[in-house]
């Protein structure tokens, strides 16, 4: 069975067009069939529409204060498209419950460190502040705790002597592309 995915970006989208690439292989358990951005001028929706992947912002400016409201927003095109399941890939806004509960067990997100290390922003700053030895990605299921969600998978990546911010994202970055395509598909075999 291939389930419909939908694709939530805020930027770049590189995780975006790692999952875009995987749901063509043969046999996939996935197909990315939507791309949504909360910035009209997000990168990846230019990338998403190049690789042939309908790609949709819902600018969240418009909403001010009323983060339900642009959500609700978000979900109508994910149900006009017959989306099954949701995986953030550099979403960059907090969900609120309504969301959260609406897509229970079946949205997914991937987060620059290994959780339970490091929730929230500036992950690759305070591993090496914290002088940690291995840093990595994980993928997991969203629940209403801000990366709180069930582990799916996660990959590991050394810290190596004079590591910066940057080159280590850049290299959790690659261990992100091949994780979440994995995960994205394990996950979807698991679901009845
Ligand atoms: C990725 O590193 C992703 O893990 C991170 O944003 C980046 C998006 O890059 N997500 C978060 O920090 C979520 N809190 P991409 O747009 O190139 O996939």
């Amino acid at each position: 069975m291939t389930r419909r995915v939908a694709v939530l970006i805020s930027g770049a989208g590189s995780n975006m067009a790692a999952l875009i690439e995987a749901g063509r292989v043969a046999d996939a358990p996935f197909e990315v069939v939507l791309v949504l951005s909360n910035k009209p001028d997000a990168g990846g929706l230019a990338l998403a529409r190049a690789a042939g992947v309908e790609a949709v912002a819902v600018d969240h400016r418009p909403f001010g204060k009323d983060r339900e409201a642009h959500e609700r927003a978000l979900d109508a095109v994910l149900t006009e498209a017959g989306v099954e399941v949701v995986a953030l890939a550099g979403y960059m806004r907090l969900l609120t419950p309504w969301l959260v509960r609406r897509w229970e067990g079946r949205m997914i997100n991937i987060h620059p460190s290994l959780l339970p290390l490091h929730p929230g922003l500036d992950t690759h700053v305070r591993a090496l502040a914290a002088g940690d030895a291995e840093a990595g990605c994980t993928v997991h299921l969203v629940t209403e705790g801000v990366d709180e969600g069930p582990i799916l998978g996660q990959a590991r990546v050394p810290v190596v002597a004079g590591d910066t911010p940057e080159g280590l994202s850049q290299r959790v970055l690659a261990a992100e592309h091949m994780l979440y395509p994995q995960a994205l598909a394990d996950f979807c075999r698991t679901l009845a």
